[in-house]
Formats: structure tokens, sequence, C-alpha cells
């Protein structure tokens, strides 16, 4: 039996479905099909909708770039109220969209769909080949000297977008001219709670040097302003390429399958090699600098959501998670809390995101943590039964933040609930 909470949920769902796709929100904040948000909301359309959540997948990688590339942004209608827009990218592919990508999760949620679906025969040989290509370019475009941790280009890439993990590879991006004028998203939310302005200015230019490159992969690696091999951005792309080389593994295709698995090995030591033993965490690197970037930031634990050894080899890591959840009310921040940089109001500098959660609650049970799993869980809950279904919650009052009625709280919300039995 569903609850109200649950019920309302679906509302959402039901509300923000465009049909095929799902908005993040319909306060028009968000108003086109966003990347990891959508394999994400198709976690919670899995509760009770099993062909709606595939479709959520497949409509997304039915504006996959020639190359590979899983956009982060695909504009299937009326793209008027969103800066910056098709307009401003001027991407030429089938579907228009960004020229970046967002973190890639697909394979992970494509795996967790096929597992609970009777036949699933015929729609996963559909995405397999599909997920195969983007993580293929993933590696080649984003690892051309094969380092086996792949950069990203842009702050949005990460999903974090304004995590203080990139103030300094930011701050040498020249700023181009104010865009001020031109933002849309201060009209739908607090500006306390956006990004700032110079951070909006030094994002549009580098969106105005990949469109000048014409978005040739080798052109854009040439003359990114900014390249980071950012730790949460990896630990995503590596449990996705564990949950491919499953799919590959189960659909028989062994060549496929040991090049990914070539993949994992050569990401699996590259990441090792980020862990700092004097700072307890993982660091991300500034490629374009060859230098450390020592910010926690919550991707910095997110190789416990990749690399189910990860709390043994490090019990470190789990203190400082610990300790994170120690200084708050809820869990779990978005940056560490006690720095200076930290701001539980900002988008991603403080704030709770749900999605985040679900990777460290299923990660830490991966790595035998289920004590800190089920606070995690718990207090997720609490969040939204207590505050509502916003886009991102202040960790120390709880406070519902940013966008109303989001679709991937909304979806968390399903999913999480489903966890609660498996503890
Ligand atoms: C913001 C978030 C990003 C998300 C998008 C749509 O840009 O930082 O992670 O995908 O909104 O919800």
């Amino acid at each position: 039996m569903s609850t109200d909470l649950e019920a309302r949920a679906r509302e959402i769902l039901r509300a923000n479905d465009r049909g095929g796709y799902t908005v993040p929100t319909s306060s028009g904040l968000y108003p086109a099909q966003w990347n990891w948000d959508s394999c994400l909301v198709a976690l919670g359309f899995a509760q009770y909708d099993m062909n709606r959540a595939w479709q959520e997948v497949e409509t997304l990688f039915s504006g996959q770039w020639r190359n590979g590339m899983v956009p982060s942004i695909l504009f299937h209608g009326d793209d008027s109220t969103y800066f910056p827009n098709t307009a401003i990218w001027q991407c030429r592919e089938q579907v228009p969209s960004s020229g970046i990508t967002q973190p890639a999760v697909a394979a992970t949620v494509v795996r967790y769909l096929a597992e609970r679906t009777p036949d699933a025969r015929e729609r996963l040989g559909a995405l397999l080949p599909k997920l195969l290509a983007s993580h293929r370019w993933f590696h080649a475009a984003r690892d051309p000297d094969g380092s086996g941790l792949v950069s990203i280009i842009h702050p949005w890439e990460s999903g974090m977008d304004n995590s203080p993990v990139w103030d300094a590879a930011l701050a040498d991006v020249p700023p181009g001219p104010s865009v001020a004028h031109l933002r849309k998203d201060t009209g739908f939310a607090a500006a306390a709670v956006r990004p700032t302005g110079p951070e909006y200015d030094r994002y549009i230019n580098l969106v105005v040097t990949f469109r000048d490159a014409g978005y040739d992969p080798e052109a854009v690696w040439r003359t990114a302003p900014l390249l980071v091999a950012d730790i949460g951005f990896n630990a995503i792309l590596q449990r996705a390429n564990h949950d491919l080389l499953h799919l590959l593994r189960q659909a028989g295709d062994t060549d496929c399958a040991a090049e990914v698995a070539g993949m994992i090995d050569r990401a699996d030591a590259a990441l090792e090699a980020r862990w700092s033993e004097p700072d307890g965490i993982y660091t991300s690197w500034n490629t374009k600098r060859g230098i450390p970037i020592e910010k926690p930031g919550i991707g910095c634990l997110l190789p416990l959501y990749a690399d189910p050894q990860a709390a043994s080899r490090h019990p470190a890591l789990v203190e400082r998670l610990r300790r994170w959840l120690g200084q708050v009310k809820y869990g779990v921040p978005s940056f560490e809390p006690g720095r200076p940089e930290f701001e539980p109001l900002r988008y991603w500098r403080g704030p709770v995101w749900l999605v985040v959660n679900w990777m460290l609650i299923d990660g830490l049970r991966r790595n035998g943590q289920p004590d800190l799993a089920q606070r995690i869980l718990a207090d997720s809950l609490e969040l939204v039964g207590t505050h509502g279904f916003g886009e991102y919650f202040d960790p120390l009052t709880g406070n519902a933040l940013g966008g109303p009625e989001f679709s991937w709280t909304a979806a968390m919300y399903l999913f999480l609930n489903s966890l609660k039995e498996d503890v």
C-alpha cells in the first residue's frame, strides 16, 4: 500500500512528465530533459511503471551524439525560458542539445531495470551498444593520454555545478562578457541559492569556447581552459563500467566485455593513486595545471559507490564521512562542514541532494557499513517527510531549497523507500 507521500511523489512525476521524458521541475527552472536526472528518475518510475522507466532512458539515448556522447541536456520542446538554450549551444545533431555531458549513471540504472524486468532482452539489446559507445567516448575523448581518469571540461558536467572543487580551475577561465542580463535561473529561484555572477560568466564563456571548436573532441581537449579529473565523476563512471561489464558478460559478448574490463583496470589503478593518506580522502586532479585539488566535496567520498573494498582499504574515508554527519542535522552535506567554503544554502557548496545520498547508501551497504547507510537513508526520507520535495536541502535545518516539486527528489523518495526493507 502506498502512503500519501508516495502518492504525492507519483503525482509530481506525472506533472513533470512531458511524454516519454521528465523535466526536472515544472517551475520553469529546467524546461528540458537532463541526462542524469532522467536516469535517476527512472529508478523512481521503476517502483510502479517499469515500461515508463525504460522509456525515460530510451528517450535520453535518442539524443546520443554520433560520436557516442550523451549530452547533459536534450531540448525536445520550447527552450525560450532557459539560458543557455539551443541558440547558444548551436549543436548540429538530430535532437537539439547541449554540447557537454553529465555523470554516467545510465549503465547502472539500465542494469537495475533489466534485473527487474521479466523479459528485458529486446530493450536491453537495443540499449547495450549505445551504452558501450558512450563509455568508449568517455575514455577516448576525455582521457586521450590513457591516464585512467577522464577529465571534465565544464563544472556542469560534474552535475555538481558550483562545488568549491571547481573554484580554482574556474578562476583560470577567462570570464568573457557578462551574461547577468541573460540569466533566467534567478527569475525562478533566489539568487542567494544559485551560482554567482562571475561563476556564470565563466560557465558561458566555456560553452562558447567549445562551440567555436566545433565540439570536435580533439580540438576541445587541446583548447579547453578547464580540465579536471573529478573523483566523483570518475567514481560514478567506474561503477557504471562495472555494471556495463556485467551486462555484456550476461549477453555473452566476450570481446566487448574484455574491452570494458580493461577500462576498469586502468581506472582502478588511477583512482587509487588519488588516495591521499595524510588527508584521509581521495582528491581530484586539475589536469590542466597538473596539480591536486584539495577541496573535500562529496564526490571525494564516492569511491565508496564504485568499489566495495574502499572502506576496508581506507577506514579513514568512512571516519571522514562520520565526522561530516556529526556536524549536521541531516546528511549528507555536499561539501565538508566547518570549512570556509561551506555554505549550507548554496546549491553544491553544502546542501543535501538525495541522488548523491542514494549513491552513498548503496556504496556503504556494499562496503559492509549498514549503520551509516541507515542513518543516511533515514535522514533522506525524513527530509522529504518534513520539508517536501525540494531540489536540495539545508543540512542544518532541513529546509527545502531551489526549485519546488523536483522530479529526482520524488523519484528518490520512491526508490529509497523500496530500499528500507533490504537492510
Ligand atoms: C542543476 C544541477 C544538476 C542537475 C540540473 C537539473 O544544474 O546541478 O546536477 O542535473 O540542475 O536538475
